[in-house]
């Protein structure tokens, strides 16, 4: 019997051979997915994960965080409240004798506006005179700097990561693409000449090459969000808005916009669909690590469609505007901003602006992305 070579790289990930030369099944994980296992949640990304990473480069012109600085909570993240990850801190903590017991501890290295490479997509930020910092380029390296780091101004000096991120407890999530497909990169050809959306997938898979060879073994990957539903890309009959404080000069066929977004997306997540498997299992790129591809494609689409079951605020003015409106309106150059819902029922809403989800929306990303981690999403693929 012959077989291709996939097959027998297959195989050889499934047995070993002994010192008798005999083949022997090599032991599995037989649960590799617990919420229960994860002490550390280690997030990359752009503004729908960060929680205050751009905002600490902003208020210090420009340098980034020394190793060793845990960043603070913020309440008043891109999506007008807390954020996924923080959520996924409270959903997975619990009050133990009356004491606020955190399972997880959160190490944020999204940054708004970023993108995954500044050698594909570089997008220039005004306020800090230089790209936004990204994935590749600066959020890896920070926390790879961060992992022997000591706590910033600890006396005695006490680690960042207390105890060190292991194989078992450690998780990564990459949550990246909204910039990279949008406005000033892809969607307006302002890549670097020459780069193409492959471009951008095979970094998000580099990234995964770093975070495996720092130790990482659980990885969630979360595809790219209906882009061609939010207001700023969106067709007219779905609402997308005109010029607005992300894209001032905006051409007016929303259509067009609309079906670019489109296909950006899709066709990027199904490449993730099927390179994330065939790197696992076929290439043996990242040895006994696992995958959960977390399909935020569908989620998000899914509360488009059915509003009713996820949103839950009562100030939204129409029928049908939870999903093709928003809560918070600027004007072209953000001198002035308006909450729709008048600041207290933004939970009706799953756009909190042109661009960002919600709070809400992030409270239905995390409990789902609690049952990613748990193994028992049907948002997740598992490699
Ligand atoms: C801010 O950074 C710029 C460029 O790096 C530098 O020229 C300037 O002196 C810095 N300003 C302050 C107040 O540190
Ligand atoms: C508008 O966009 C939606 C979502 O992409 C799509 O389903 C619909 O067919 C579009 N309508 C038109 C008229 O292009
Ligand atoms: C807008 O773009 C769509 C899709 O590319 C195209 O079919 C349509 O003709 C354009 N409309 C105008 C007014 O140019
Ligand atoms: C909506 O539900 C979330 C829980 O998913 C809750 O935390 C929030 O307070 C609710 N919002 C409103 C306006 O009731
Ligand atoms: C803001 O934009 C308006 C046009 O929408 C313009 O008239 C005004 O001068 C701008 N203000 C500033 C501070 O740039
Ligand atoms: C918000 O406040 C304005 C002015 O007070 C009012 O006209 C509007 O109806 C309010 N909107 C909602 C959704 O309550
Ligand atoms: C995880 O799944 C187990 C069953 O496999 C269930 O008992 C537990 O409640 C789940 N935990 C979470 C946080 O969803």
């Amino acid at each position: 019997m012959r077989f291709s070579a996939a097959v027998l790289s297959l195989a050889a990930s499934l047995f070993a051979v002994s010192t008798n030369g005999s083949i022997l099944p090599v032991p599995r994980q037989s649960k590799p997915w617990s919420a229960k296992q994860f002490s550390s949640l280690i997030t990359f990304g752009d503004s729908y994960t960060d929680e205050s990473r751009l905002g600490w480069f902003i208020n210090h012109n420009g340098s980034a965080p020394a190793p060793g600085t845990l960043l603070p909570e913020s309440f008043a993240t891109a999506g007008g409240g807390r954020t996924w990850p923080r959520y996924v801190v409270q959903y997975t903590g619990a009050t133990v004798q009356g004491k606020w017991t955190p399972q997880m501890t959160l190490y944020n290295y999204a940054v708004s506006g970023a993108v995954c490479s500044n050698n594909i997509t570089p997008r220039w930020f005004e306020a800090i005179d230089a790209p936004f910092p990204a994935v590749l380029e600066y959020e890896i390296p920070a926390f790879i700097a961060d992992l022997p780091a000591t706590k910033v101004n600890s006396t005695p000096a006490v680690p960042l990561y207390n105890p060190k991120p292991t194989a078992q407890d450690a998780v990564y999530a990459l949550w990246i693409g909204t910039n990279d497909l949008g406005v000033w990169a892809f969607l307006t050809d302002s890549q670097i000449a020459g780069k193409v959306l492959a471009d951008y997938t095979s970094c998000v898979y580099q990234v995964f090459d770093k975070l495996y060879a720092s130790g990482g073994r659980h990885f969630v990957l979360m595809n790219t969000a209906p882009l061609d539903l939010a207001p700023l890309y969106a067709n007219d009959s779905y609402h997308g808005v005109g010029d607005n404080q992300y894209w001032p000069d905006k051409p007016t066929n929303h259509t067009a916009i609309a079906y670019t977004m489109r296909q950006y997306t899709t066709s990027v997540n199904n490449v993730f669909k099927y390179q994330t498997p065939y790197e696992v299992k076929v290439a043996n790129r990242y040895p006994s690590a696992h995958f959960a591809l977390f399909d935020t494609h569908t989620l998000i689409t899914d509360i488009y469609n059915n509003p009713a079951k996820y949103l839950n605020g009562t100030g939204v003015a129409k029928e049908g505007e939870s999903v093709w409106g928003f809560e918070n309106h600027c004007n072209v150059n953000q001198t002035t901003c308006v909450k729709r819902a008048n600041g207290t029922n933004s939970d009706g809403y799953l756009w909190f602006d042109e661009l960002h989800p919600s709070e809400q929306t992030d409270r239905n990303i995390a409990m789902e992305f609690v049952k990613v981690l748990n193994g028992t999403s049907k948002y997740a693929t598992y490699i």
